[in-house]
């Protein structure tokens, strides 16, 4: 039996609302597989009007696969896989405020990430999506063909490191730094993604520092260009957030953004971040990912 979700798209390239569905709930199967059906064909879907305590939120991640552990943003104490995304009103600088995939830096990347609104400024603090499917689909056959047989190398270094942003930066968040830890990671730069099939771009601005076996000079110019064609205004949505707003995004195949257009105001979310289960591993092109620093 299928659950009558009720799905409402928001844009052309991803994103759809989904209603019908208390989330603090303990969800029958039949609910958490069309969750997940609207999360991988969407790319990213929103709720409204929820109301979810830590535990809950954890509870509700867990249906989707085992909980990541930050390695460098310490979860709650009570709740080790909830990590709190705050922004003072005297900080200057958000956690995601660019371009990025979650956790594109590891092994073996996260799939997925529920953030959760429990305070939201006046106004801003919107978060911006973009498809990475969209984005790939979009280049010519000769492009895409040279992509599928690359592969990239990324760090968390940029951002978590002695020097990175966050380190320096945010204030109001429980950073760890990364020096001497941070690992580089390779993975392909055309990700298939598992549940469905669609291939997508896997490179990111915060955590892709070079093409596998090419100079960072010989990289640069053509990360650049990929850069910037992945977040034309065609391949994205923008959600704008109210307490209880919840949205769910698949890192496989989608970048997102924090906007900080809200100096003097607090913005306070809840993330989880859901890892891919082994067996989704071993079906994705991730399994080639190795260590090479
Ligand atoms: C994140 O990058 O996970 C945070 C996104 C947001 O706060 O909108």
């Amino acid at each position: 039996m299928t659950h009558p979700l009720k799905i409402r798209r928001l844009a052309g390239a991803l994103g759809a609302e989904v209603s019908g569905v208390d989330l603090s709930r303990d969800l029958p199967d039949a609910t958490v597989a069309a969750i997940r059906q609207a999360f991988v064909e969407h790319q990213v879907i929103f709720f409204r009007d929820q109301a979810l305590t830590p535990a809950r939120q954890t509870a509700l991640g867990a249906r989707f696969g085992p909980l990541n552990i930050h390695p460098y943003v310490s979860g709650m104490a009570d709740h080790p896989a909830v990590m709190e995304v705050i922004k003072e009103p005297e900080d200057r600088t958000n956690f995601g405020g660019g371009w990025h995939s979650d956790m594109s830096f590891l092994e073996r990347p996260a799939i997925g990430s529920i953030l959760y609104a429990v305070e939201t400024p006046e106004f801003g603090g919107d978060t911006l999506f973009a498809s990475q499917a969209a984005a790939f689909e979009a280049l010519s056959p000769g492009l895409r063909r040279t992509l599928e047989g690359l592969n990239a190398v990324h760090s968390a270094a940029r951002e978590y490191s002695a020097q990175g942003h966050s380190a320096q930066k945010r204030k109001s968040m429980a950073i760890a730094e990364a020096d001497g830890l941070v690992g580089e990671y390779v993975h392909p730069m055309v990700l298939v993604h598992p549940e469905t099939g669609r291939k997508a771009l896997y490179v990111n601005p915060a955590f892709t520092l070079k093409i596998e076996g090419w100079k960072t000079s010989e990289s640069k110019p053509l990360l650049d260009y990929l850069f910037a064609h992945c977040r034309y205004e065609g391949f994205t949505c923008r959600f704008t957030w109210a307490p209880g707003s919840v949205a769910f995004w698949d890192n496989r195949s989608v970048w997102h953004f924090a906007l900080n257009d809200y100096h003097g105001h607090r913005r306070h979310m809840r993330r989880v971040t859901v890892d891919p289960w082994p067996v989704e591993a071993a079906n994705s092109g991730l399994r080639r990912a190795t260590q090479t620093a």
